[in-house]
This record gives C-alpha cells, structure tokens and sequence, in this order.
C-alpha cells in the first residue's frame, strides 16, 4: 500500500479498484484527506476535513494513528462506525508519505454478525440444558435431605424428575439432528421416496396421540390424478422429520377436539404441495417471519410446558431447503394455521 499510494492520483486510482474501505489521513491531526468509493459507502458522504474519530466509534483512533506515524508500523484493530452501529470494521493503518496515514477498512458485517448467531446459540444451549439440571439437582437433594418421604410424593418427584430428564435428551436429540442437517444442507438427496406413503406413515404413528385429544389427522390427495405415486429425490428419514415436526406442531398448538389436515396438491408440473392445517390461536403476524429461527417460540412458556424447545422448524427449514422445497407459513388469529412445503418432482415421477 505505501509504495502505491505516493500522490493523490494513485490513491484515487488504487482505492476505486478496492471493495474495502480506504482513507487517506493526516498523521498529527488524523483528519480525513481523501476517500475512496467504498469508504464513502460505508461511511457517507461528507468525510474529507473531518477527523477519522469523528466516523469510527474507536475512540482511540487520533491515538493510534500518531502512534502508527511515529512508530512505523502496521496497525489493526477492529472498529464499528458511529451513523451505523450494525457494522463492524477490521481496519490496518500504514505509514505513508509526506506524514499521511492510509485507513484500510475491511468490513467485518458478516462475520461478526456469524460470530454473534454462534455465541447466542450458546447461551441459548446452556440456558435450556440448565434449567431442567437445576431442577432435577433440586428434586435430589430434596430426596437426599428427607428419608421420610410419604410414598405418593416421592412418586410425585420421580414423574418430574424423569420428564425433566427426558426434556434434556429431546433438546440434545434435536441439537443432534440439527446439526446433522445443516451440514448436509448442500448435498442434494439421491434416493427415490414415495412421498405419500411415507406422509401416510407418520400420520398413522400419529393418530393414536390425536385420538387421545379427540382428534384426527385428515390425509387428503386433491391432485387431478391422484392416484399417481408422487415420486420424489430425498431421504426417507428426513421427510419423516419434517411431517413428524409439522404434525406435532399442529396438534399441540390446535383447540382441542378440532381436527388436523394434510392436503396434497399439485403445486405446478414440476412441484408437489404438502399443506398441513389446524385450527387454534393462530400466529401472529410480526412472529411468522422468525419462526424458524433456532429456539424462537411465540410464546416461551406455553411452549415450554408442553416440551418444546424451538428448534422444530428450524430443523424442518433446513430439510425442506436440502430437499430445494420451500416452506411457507399463513395464519389467521383463533382461525386456521397453515404450513405448506413444496418439493420438486423427481423427473421419473
Ligand atoms: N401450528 C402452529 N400453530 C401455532 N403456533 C405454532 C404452530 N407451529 C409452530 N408454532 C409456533 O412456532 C414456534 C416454533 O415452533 P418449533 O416447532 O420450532 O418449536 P416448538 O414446537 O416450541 O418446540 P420443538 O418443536 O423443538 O419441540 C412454537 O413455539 C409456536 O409458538
Ligand atoms: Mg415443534
């Protein structure tokens, strides 16, 4: 950079070819000389004669400029920018000539933003192992410090304590197939799958469960031809997934005694649609957008109580995507929700 950047043509022409940011500053007084496109685009408009600390947030910058100009040395460090506090900066400073220092601003958005998904995923982890620990390690120890426990309420303790337990292996058996898929996500299933039976089978295991709640599971084919066997590329297993997500989705969040549908449809030539339906509460709309976020729940508690840990429909996303369908969602309050994937047809189908 510094043996390119002698004169102001060069900087301009060097820092038009540059998606990074780059500034050309006074070394005593750090004040903005020139900037190229991309610094104007990260930065705004109106940068030449202000002072570098004036746009980056590190407020140690006038400071580590001079010191970069009297030490001659690289420098970085990471930097946001102060009209946007979502950007994120790894700027290097070099030493140039006639007592200028050249700002390069490589821009860091994505990887922080990465770097920021990973540590909430953590803390999101931890959180939702610790509280069914915390009570388990409550219930013994309440065990341990009274031996005279009546029978019914030790029975009480264990049913909580094994519901607890059994919390704890669905969260580490959806954090497993979680991962499973997203590493998978991008290598495009091979095997061909009768997509309606295997829609049928997870119905059928099902149906015991809804007939507990008064209700059923409707399959209904509306496609012209419906007794075409609907042929598709993927892995049985994973659709199995998708539906056993879909479905326990609906019986747990529907009113009770209604019933659940799955309808099949000829989306268009080449796509077949799976509409799964229930009657309840409904979704509201500013929360269907993240629902298949990882761990995102409409409502924490409610969800919680009855098992879930939000990651249902974060698995089913990224199934639906390695199978390149799509998901959509469509939800009336207290009227029907409806989950729709569309997948491809194979083409022997
Ligand atoms: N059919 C539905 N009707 C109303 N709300 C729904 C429906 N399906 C999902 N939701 C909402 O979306 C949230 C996320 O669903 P998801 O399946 O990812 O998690 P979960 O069901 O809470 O837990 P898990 O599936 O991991 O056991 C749910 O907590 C619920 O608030
Ligand atoms: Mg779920």
């Amino acid at each position: 950079m510094n043996t390119l950047v002698t004169n102001a043509a060069d900087f301009d022409h060097l820092g038009s070819l540059l998606d990074d940011g780059l500034l050309l500053v006074d070394g005593e007084s750090s004040e903005i000389l020139r900037a190229n496109p991309a610094a104007v685009r990260f930065l705004g408009e109106n940068l030449i004669g202000f002072q570098a600390n004036t746009v980056l947030t590190a407020s140690n910058i006038t400071q580590e400029v001079r010191s970069c100009f009297n030490g001659d040395r690289p420098m970085e460090f990471v930097t946001g920018v102060s009209h946007d506090r979502f950007r994120q900066f790894r700027v290097r400073l070099k030493l140039m000539p006639e007592g200028r220092v050249a700002v390069l601003l490589m821009d860091m958005t994505l990887q922080h933003n990465l770097e920021k998904v990973r540590r909430d995923f953590v803390a999101n982890v931890s959180h939702e192992l610790r509280s069914p620990l915390t009570s388990l390690v409550g219930f013994i120890e309440t065990m341990q410090a009274s031996r005279e426990l009546d029978n019914a309420t030790r029975q009480r303790f264990l049913s909580i304590m094994d519901e607890e337990a059994r919390r704890m292996s669905r969260l580490i058996d959806d954090l497993m197939s979680l991962s499973r898929v997203e590493t998978e996500e991008h290598i495009a299933p091979t095997d061909t799958i009768y997509i309606k039976s295997v829609v049928q089978s997870v119905i059928a295991s099902m149906s015991n469960r809804a007939a507990m709640e008064n209700q059923a599971i409707l399959f209904k084919d509306n496609r012209a031809d419906a007794d075409d066997a609907a042929v598709i590329l993927g892995e049985t297993d994973e659709i199995m997934e998708v539906f056993h997500n879909l479905l326990d989705n609906a019986l747990k969040y529907s009113a009770p005694d209604t019933d659940i549908r799955v309808h099949l449809f000829s989306h268009d030539p080449d796509h077949l649609r799976f509409d799964v339906i229930n009657k309840g509460e409904g979704i509201p709309e500013k929360h269907i957008a993240r629902l298949t976020e990882r761990f995102y729940r409409v409502d924490k508690g409610r969800s919680r109580k009855m098992g879930g840990t939000g990651l249902g429909l974060a698995i089913v996303k990224h199934i639906v995507n390695r199978h390149r369908g799509r998901l959509s969602i469509k939800s009336e309050l207290k009227g029907e929700t409806v989950f729709s994937v569309v997948l491809p047809l194979s083409a022997m189908s």
